[in-house]
């Protein structure tokens, strides 16, 4: 009879949005002429961009002759879309991150989980997420068996950074030692970015502290405040001290197709249990080379299109299409008398529950009353109770009429 891991028995209910999914299903079964629209998890609606589908096409092809067939590609990547990455998304940038640092993946969920697997398990590191946090990060240490039970939403062992309207949304730089801290900009749920000042204030501390910054960028296309940094890299020092999660899903539509990178700088480091310093990319590099076979070669040469000239243009096209869906929701929940925040350079407009409705009860109340669905906040932590995410990914049309049957709610 096999044992099981015990810490998997410590996770409170499903994960978020299976747990919204099984609600609607129920609500779809005994309302089956209700026509609901999905706001809640960040799925993209529009179609891939032309450049990216062509690309894809012509990968299939060149897969059908036997002296353009690819099986297995390095694990890493293949070297043309890596370089590609290098170029456009960090030199153009000003970010000295070279082609070698990055790894190519099946998404940044799947790597900001992973990652754990290359760092001590158990009381050894000392973890903190912002709250609220995409479910991720804190359900994976869970399961790594980093944390205690849990009570209140929160779980023991975790350290967790308040982000709320009082503090604008800015965690406050935690006073205790940590080891690890995650931070995702632009953020997950809360729609807020970080500026300029507020990254370097995060890289000089985790310097001064040996503290390494899981940063997740897989939001950093929707940024159109030329001020706002993309990158962790952006800022002096962040190759000593983090490594970059980024993701095709939410620019080019990969959510389906999947493609994703991280990037581990080679000088960056942790110690063994003896106190000597070990590579983080040797150790990832292993990692992946025997858990993972690597991105499909379609896929990848998908991802490479974004880079082209026609593709940059596709992109930006579908991001402008998904803001300006942001910037309608803003302006109607701002005139149904919400507090509302994010969705300027995000596509996640996070706004307050009216007074005394908690978030799941605000859910019941949109699904039932408007056949709208959202995220309640406190699915994302203790500190999102009383908020509630709706997500720009959707049709102009879905969001249009989403709006207006709020809209009537109010009146
Ligand atoms: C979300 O809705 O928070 C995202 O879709 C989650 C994800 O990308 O995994």
């Amino acid at each position: 009879m096999p044992r099981i891991n015990d810490n998997y028995l410590k996770l409170e209910a499903g994960y978020l949005f299976p747990e919204i999914g099984r609600r609607v299903a129920a609500f779809a079964e005994s309302n089956p002429e209700a026509k609901l629209i999905k706001l809640g998890i960040g799925d993209v609606t529009e179609p891939l961009p032309e450049a990216c589908r062509t690309a894809m096409i012509r990968a299939v092809n060149a897969l059908g002759k036997r002296d353009s067939f690819h099986g297995y590609g390095p694990e890493q990547g293949y070297a043309w879309l890596r370089e590609a990455i290098a170029e456009n998304d960090f030199a153009a940038r000003g970010c000295d991150i070279d082609a070698s640092e990055i790894f190519v993946s099946d998404g940044s969920k799947c790597d900001s989980g992973n990652i754990l697997d290359i760092l001590a398990a158990g009381t050894a590191n000392r973890f903190a997420v912002c709250d609220p946090v995409y479910p991720v990060y804190v359900d994976t240490n869970v399961m790594a068996g980093n944390t205690g039970e849990a009570a209140g939403g929160r779980y023991a062992g975790l350290v967790y950074l308040p982000m709320t309207a009082a503090n604008s949304f800015t965690p406050a730089i935690p006073d205790a030692p940590v080891d690890v801290v995650y931070l995702c900009y632009p953020n997950n749920p809360t729609g807020a970015v970080a500026s300029r000042e507020t990254l370097t204030q995060w890289v000089d501390w985790a310097k001064a502290n040996n503290t390494l910054i899981l940063f997740d960028a897989a939001y950093h296309a929707f940024i159109t405040d030329p001020d706002i940094p993309h990158s962790i890299y952006e800022i002096p020092g962040a190759r000593d001290c983090a490594i970059e999660f980024r993701s095709f899903s939410k620019n080019a539509g990969f959510t389906g197709t999947r493609c994703a990178l991280t990037v581990v700088p080679k000088g960056l480091t942790g110690k063994d249990a003896d106190g000597n310093d070990v590579a983080l990319h040797g150790l990832w590099n292993r990692r992946q080379s025997t858990k993972f076979n690597g991105v499909s070669y379609i896929v990848q040469r998908g991802a490479e299109a974004v880079y082209s000239e026609e593709g940059k243009a596709q992109v930006a096209e579908l991001i402008a299409f998904y803001l300006e869906n942001a910037r309608l929701i803003r302006e109607a929940l701002t005139a149904c008398g919400m507090e509302v925040h994010g969705g300027v350079n995000a596509p996640y407009v996070w706004i307050k529950t009216p007074a005394g409705v908690s978030s799941w009860d605000f859910f019941d109340t949109l699904i039932n009353e408007c056949h709208v669905v959202g995220t309640p906040g406190s699915g994302f932590g203790a500190a999102g109770e009383g908020y509630f995410r709706i997500s720009a990914f959707n049709s102009r049309e879905n969001v249009e009429e989403a709006m207006k049957r709020i809209a009537k709610l109010k009146a």
